[in-house]
């Protein structure tokens, strides 16, 4: 098939994580849709991780942080914020690597309406007077492929929307959920985000490939190396077509 768009075969057809060309990632495209302003489905999920965060750690409890294929999202990190001397942004693609350097220097005002939903009512976030500075004096961009990380080098780690919307194969996305959860130390929190069902989607004009994963296959995916495991699922359906809502897993590494 000389003829056929491979960007056609990479969201129909089987494909692995290397076989996708990450530095085409658009970053100012995939920010605009998704996170120029704060939509409702994430607004839940941050109440979920928030929460979870703020009664899973102690007060003073202060490590490093991880958050893996950060992409364009910054609320994954500045929910780690209140317990973080360190935020590793670990991200495969250049253009996302250079959007992160971009906005840590000057973030978007967007960013404002996902801090006052972090931090309403909860005192660890409350006290943080200037969210986006410190998470610029705290941030670390890192080049990396979460098919390398290495086992128990963090203390609190956050993935959102990676292990199922970087590859078609099932191998790969319980390969990046459970990697990711294996480079925090033992008994460390994390949260991860997944869509569910999700057939694939566009950032720009350029396709991706995703796995379609339902809460069963996040648990089978995770259990062997979380404890306290808990999916809830988060309404969703307006974001983009093929998919049928969002998936919070939080829980600990064994
Ligand atoms: C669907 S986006 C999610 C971005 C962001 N975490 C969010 O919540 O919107 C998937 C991200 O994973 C990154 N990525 C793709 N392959 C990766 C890999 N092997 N290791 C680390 N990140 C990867 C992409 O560059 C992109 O930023």
């Amino acid at each position: 098939m000389p003829d056929e768009d491979p960007r056609a075969v990479s969201v129909a057809g089987l494909i692995g994580n290397a076989d996708v060309e990450w530095d085409d990632f658009d970053s100012q495209a995939y920010f605009a849709n998704n996170y120029g302003t704060l939509r409702w489905d994430d607004a839940a999920i941050i109440r979920i991780i928030a929460d979870f965060f703020a009664t899973s750690l102690p007060e003073k409890f202060i490590g490093h942080a991880i958050d893996v294929g950060s992409g364009t999202n910054l609320y994954p990190a500045l929910t780690m914020l209140p317990y973080s001397s360190r935020v590793t942004l670990y991200e495969r693609a250049y253009t996302n690597r250079t959007w992160l350097h971009q906005s840590l220097a000057r973030p978007q005002e967007s960013w404002l309406q996902f801090w006052r939903e972090i931090s309403g009512g909860r005192r660890p976030y409350a006290r943080i007077p200037s969210p986006l500075r410190l998470l610029a004096d705290r941030a670390e961009v890192t080049k990396g492929n979460v098919f390398d990380l290495k086992p128990n080098r963090y203390d609190l780690g956050t993935m959102f929307f990676v292990a199922e919307s970087i590859t078609t194969r099932d191998d790969e996305f319980r390969r990046a959920a459970r990697l990711f959860v294996d480079s925090l130390v033992p008994g460390a929190p994390f949260a991860a985000a997944f869509m569910r069902n999700s057939s694939g989607y566009f950032v720009g004009d350029i396709g991706f490939p995703a796995c379609s994963v339902s809460e069963d296959d996040v648990r089978e995916a995770l259990t062997p190396v979380a404890r306290r495991l808990e999916i809830e699922t988060v309404d969703s359906n307006d974001l983009r077509e093929g998919y049928s809502g969002m998936m919070v897993a939080t829980g600990r590494k064994k």
